[in-house]
């Protein structure tokens, strides 16, 4: 390939990148006229969302599953910012939410509809966990997920608004056992669909994949509290063929990788939320933190040997079937 070809290519690859940057950054206007409804604004991403949209100008309704969370919202912004109850398990409660928004709305219709509300535990190794460890969070982070979309969309459909869906880099990558991984790998999938489906109304579906940050998810206190109660239930069997070492190794590395990985600054979260409200093109998906970016992102699309041999890595190994029988021989 000759000299003048190579530069024609890279011209037109700066070309194109700097078109696109520009189109990145074509805001939307009359933002103050704008509803956004948010879910799971006690804490974490939700709660920073809504106050820096209420500053923003943006007309907020922040759903909050506890009363303590939305008395504390409210006495850190102004009454123009709305509070409202949500649990994402009860359809009584979805369908009160439903008709707040509509009242409040009006006939402007819903622009923005956050879907942040997740829980993470239970989380650990498959055979730890029953059903029922699946149900509490996959009735959340999904189900709950789907029931407010679906009720949401006519009041979308009017504004033709926008929706943004809080995946996770575990939505792409799946690793530790639990509901938390398949209800993100949901996230992606429903979205995906009501994109390609809403995009004929004029409705825009946003996914956010954030790595890890420090919030209630992420609370070793809960995550190890929960842990314990998983481990201690387990039959004598499922028990020996981890190993007691195995069960202190693996608190160990939730430590070390939580307090490594994690991120204190969740603007870095809200501001990939932000964009996707505010931007003319919202992007299809944002990967929110350096580790999302440079390290769960890229290892979701290698080799599913790849990813397996460094998640081997990071994680301790069992004690196995066969040591663990060879070492209750040996007791006996
Ligand atoms: N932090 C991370 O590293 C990370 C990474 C990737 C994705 N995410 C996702 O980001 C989203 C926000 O989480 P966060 O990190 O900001 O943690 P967070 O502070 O725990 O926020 C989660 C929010 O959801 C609420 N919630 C829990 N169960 C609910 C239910 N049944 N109905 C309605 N609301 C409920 C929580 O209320 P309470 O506070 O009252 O429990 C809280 O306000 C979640 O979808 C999470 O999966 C987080």
């Amino acid at each position: 390939m000759g000299f003048p070809v190579l530069m024609g290519i890279l011209t037109s690859a700066i070309i194109l990148f700097m078109c696109w940057i520009i189109r990145d950054n074509i805001k939307i206007k009359d933002a103050r006229e704008k509803y956004v409804f948010i879910t799971g604004c006690d804490s974490g991403f939700g709660n920073l969302l809504a106050q820096r949209l209420h500053q923003k100008g943006f007309t907020v309704i922040a759903a909050c599953l506890t009363e303590k969370g939305s008395q504390e919202l409210q006495a850190c912004t102004s009454p123009a910012l709305k509070t409202v109850i949500l649990n994402l398990t009860n359809t009584k409660s979805i369908d009160n939410a439903v008709e707040f928004v509509a009242e409040e709305t009006g006939s402007k219709g819903l622009y923005g509809l956050v879907n942040n509300a997740g829980r993470a535990t239970p989380i650990g190794p498959t055979d730890w966990l029953d059903m029922e460890d699946f149900h509490r969070v996959l009735d959340v982070n999904l189900i709950g997920l789907i029931e407010v979309t679906l009720k949401f969309l006519p009041l979308l459909k009017k504004a033709k608004g926008r929706v943004v869906n809080v995946a996770s880099v575990m939505g792409r990558l799946a690793f530790g056992g639990g509901g938390y991984s398949l209800s993100k790998w949901g996230v992606e999938s429903f979205s995906d669909s009501l994109r390609r489906d809403m995009q004929h109304f004029g409705v825009k579906v946003s996914i956010i994949e954030p790595g890890f940050f420090k919030t209630g998810v992420t609370n070793l206190e809960i995550i190890e509290k929960d842990l314990h109660r998983l481990w201690n239930r387990l039959s004598p069997e499922v028990k020996s063929s981890y190993g007691e070492k195995y069960f202190n190794n693996y608190l160990k590395v939730q430590r070390l990788s939580m307090n490594t990985f994690c991120d204190a600054d969740l603007s870095k979260v809200t501001n990939c939320m932000e964009h996707a409200l505010t931007a003319q093109y919202p992007r299809t998906r944002y990967g929110a933190g350096w580790d999302a970016k440079f390290f769960w992102l890229p290892l979701s699309y290698a080799p599913a040997a790849v990813a397996d041999i460094m998640l081997k890595l990071l994680l301790p190994q069992p004690l196995g079937i066969k040591k663990s029988l060879a070492k209750n021989q040996i007791d006996v």
